[in-house]
């Protein structure tokens, strides 16, 4: 059983799917070990606790830098013996300790097609509004591995959202959530789990 550690930020809605997806059968060789969030206020915290998985609070405002948060979660995610790590709305950038303590062994949810809106400062409604104004018709969700590189690691699963008449970055979102990202997460997590996930160069082989 790998051992798998979601980390959070916000509402969790992500999160929640993982743990559907688990009481579901969908999620056979991988256990939820740690919830951590970046917040003591995340209604995520509240829906792990409600899993019975246990929380933790790495809060960004005890540490001086992104790089302390991080070599603290790092030291938090080894104590635990965490395999995996879930990124599911956790909004701060990690640094490469966390990257090189776990080599493809991170994996980051994006609510666009990457690299379409990615990067620096495309996190959350930001990605849906830039969307909008740019004028596409399509948008989705990628989920990837996460390197030193913002949103740049290799591409594991994506999918497809259409953009509609008269959409607001809240109902894209909403959109996107239920038709690309509730189901590619949990997804990617189940083949990281089974092994089914190897990588050469940028690109991930999913094995049958
Ligand atoms: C999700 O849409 C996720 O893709 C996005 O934040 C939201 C978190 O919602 N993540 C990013 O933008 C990362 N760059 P949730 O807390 O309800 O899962």
């Amino acid at each position: 059983m790998k051992r798998i550690a979601v980390l959070v930020s916000g509402g969790g809605t992500n999160l929640q799917a993982l743990i559907d997806a688990k009481a579901a059968g969908k999620i056979p060789a991988g256990e939820f070990a740690a919830v951590v969030s970046s917040s003591p206020d995340a209604y995520a915290l509240q829906r792990a606790e409600k899993a019975g998985i246990p929380t933790y609070v790495i809060n960004r405002r005890d540490y001086g830098s992104n790089q302390e948060l991080t070599v603290a979660l790092t030291a938090l995610l080894r104590e635990q013996k965490i395999d995996l790590i879930v990124l599911a709305g956790f909004m701060y950038i990690l640094t490469r300790e966390l990257v090189d303590a776990y080599p493809n062994a991170i994996i980051n949810v994006h609510p666009a097609l990457i690299p379409s809106f990615c990067g620096e400062g495309c996190y959350g409604l930001h990605v849906h509004e830039k969307a909008l104004a740019y004028g596409v018709k399509v948008s989705g969700a990628t989920v990837h591995f996460v390197s030193e590189e913002c949103d740049g690691g290799p591409i594991i699963l994506q999918k497809a959202v259409n953009v509609e008449e008269g959409d607001t970055p809240e109902v894209l979102q909403r959109r996107i959530m239920e038709q690309a990202e509730w189901i590619i997460l949990p997804k990617a997590v189940d083949l990281f789990c089974r092994d089914k996930l190897t990588v050469e160069g940028r690109r991930v082989h999913i094995l049958s």
